[in-house]
């Protein structure tokens, strides 16, 4: 993506239809990361084409994995048996903060990595604290230079680990390292969202040896060895979340059949407290929404999984920017992550911001206006914002929306959703791996 690239949202009323997700792209980045354990050729199914993903088949390429990705399909295949590289390239570190998930499995099969600090981003300074301090409590030691950070262990060993706060990335990094340390690691106070037990379900595949205990206690018996696998990433419940919002919030209905309901239960039933009505398939297999034309404000606080999920606030807080009444938003994840309010204001909205609380009060439409997204989940806000605004709505900073989600305007445009990207050719990302060319996607003609 170019600076100059840019998204065009029109009013759309009403976005309906049937839509199909894709695999989550905080499960998959982690479980490439994770085929690092392996010395083999495993086969990911369900892969989203999102830059991100493309940044984590580089790294691993990097490292000297041969990797085979067909977008088109979502098909991955990656043989780690040529593997023999432990510095990561500290360029793709910068770019990518999921970078860090690949020093557990480095330090497990190597016994060293070589990483740089992959530094904060807008949505909050992002530290590697709970990942450093108890990788040293597993016998790792840290040659800290600046950025860099030479991590070295002879022998990983067992430990009682209690995590201060459930990170989801600490977690999977100590998971990992975990699966070939001999004995025992216990990990107290884990992260279980949907993502990381995909990630335990990948592992377990491979031969790993893991018990959950409530209430989020993870028990890792190391082995000698792990097996490549072949495994369907887990449906995106942030993309579900994304649709479902854009069918609410232009007063359509849409039906999601590989939305997996439990995985956003408590996010369902704020749609629901807002007057949505939610259909759940048997099993908890599939989501249909069908909009109501006079949404309701809610309030809600983000936090660790089960509850409301931090990468969904900011597109609901567009949805609530229309709805009657005052809602009052929450953030309790991240320190910085209401910088999309200020562009939502450019819109129209009525929302103030006090700490790590919004409160928002419900007006009648929003207005097109040119905005800048500044995180992935932000980007998304706008472009929803941008569907129901009266106006066009001129979104830069699209980066953030290629590296989050595999094709997203294409779903929305065929859902009856106005939008189109505009990017220069020469550099839309993903094209070096045949990226279909993205039917709503305009190429800028080069001046
Ligand atoms: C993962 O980030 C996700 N990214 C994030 O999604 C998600 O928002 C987050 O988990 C929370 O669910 C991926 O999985 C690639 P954390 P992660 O460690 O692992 C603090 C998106 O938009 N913390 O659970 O980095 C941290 O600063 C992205 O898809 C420390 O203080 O999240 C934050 O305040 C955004 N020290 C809180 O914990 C540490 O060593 C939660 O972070 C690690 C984290």
């Amino acid at each position: 993506m170019s600076t100059n690239d840019y998204i065009v949202i029109e009013q759309s009323t009403g976005l309906h239809g049937t839509v199909h997700l894709y695999g989550a792209k905080n499960a998959v980045l982690v479980i490439i990361a994770s085929l690092l354990l392996t010395k083999g050729k495993s086969r990911l199914t369900n892969v989203p084409a999102s830059d991100d993903v493309l940044n984590m088949i580089q790294l691993l390429e990097n490292l000297g994995a041969q990797i085979f990705f067909y977008p088109d399909e979502h098909l991955l295949e990656v043989d780690t048996s040529t593997v023999t590289k432990w510095q990561v390239n500290p360029e793709i570190m910068k770019k990518m903060r999921a970078s860090i998930l690949v020093m557990g499995p480095l330090l497990a099969r190597f016994g060293r990595a070589d990483i740089a600090a992959p530094g904060g981003c807008v949505i909050g300074s992002r530290p590697i604290d709970y990942h450093l301090k108890n990788f040293k409590k597993m016998g790792v030691t840290l040659d800290e230079a600046g950025d860099y950070i030479s991590a070295r262990a002879d022998l990983l060993h067992a430990h009682r680990i209690v995590l201060e706060y459930p990170s989801v990335g600490a977690t999977e990094n100590i998971l990992m390292a975990a699966t070939l340390t001999p004995g025992i690691t216990t990990i107290i106070n884990a992260a279980l969202e949907p993502e990381v037990m995909d990630l335990i379900a990948v592992l377990a595949k491979m031969g790993a040896k893991i018990s959950i205990e409530a209430p989020a206690t993870v028990h890792i018996e190391g082995v000698g060895a792990l097996q490549p696998i072949e495994h369907a990433i887990i449906a995106d419940r942030l993309e579900a979340g994304a649709l479902l919002l854009a069918a609410a919030i232009t007063g359509g209905t849409i039906a999601i059949p590989q939305a997996l309901a439990y995985t956003m239960d408590v996010f369902l039933l704020k749609l629901e407290e807002m007057g949505h009505e939610i259909l759940v398939g048997p099993g908890g297999l599939g989501v249909t929404l069908k909009a109501t034309k006079e949404p309701k404000a809610v309030s809600f606080k983000t936090g660790p999984y089960p509850s409301f999920p931090t990468d969904l606030q900011a597109p609901m807080m567009a949805a609530l920017t229309l709805a009657q009444g005052t809602s009052i938003v929450e953030e309790t994840v991240f320190e910085n992550r209401l910088v999309h309010v200020r562009e939502l204001q450019k819109m129209g909205a009525q929302i103030k911001v006090e700490h790590n609380k919004a409160t928002i009060t419900g007006i009648d439409h929003l207005y097109g206006a040119s905005v800048i997204a500044c995180d992935i989940r932000a980007s998304c806000a706008l472009v929803l914002a941008g569907l129901v605004a009266q106006g066009s709505t001129i979104m830069t900073g699209i980066h953030h929306w290629t590296r989050g989600y595999d094709g997203l305007e294409n779903k929305l445009s065929l859902l009856g959703g106005s939008i189109k990207m505009y990017a220069d050719q020469e550099q839309t990302s993903g094209v070096a791996y045949g990226k279909p060319e993205m039917s709503s996607v305009e190429h800028i003609t080069k001046q």
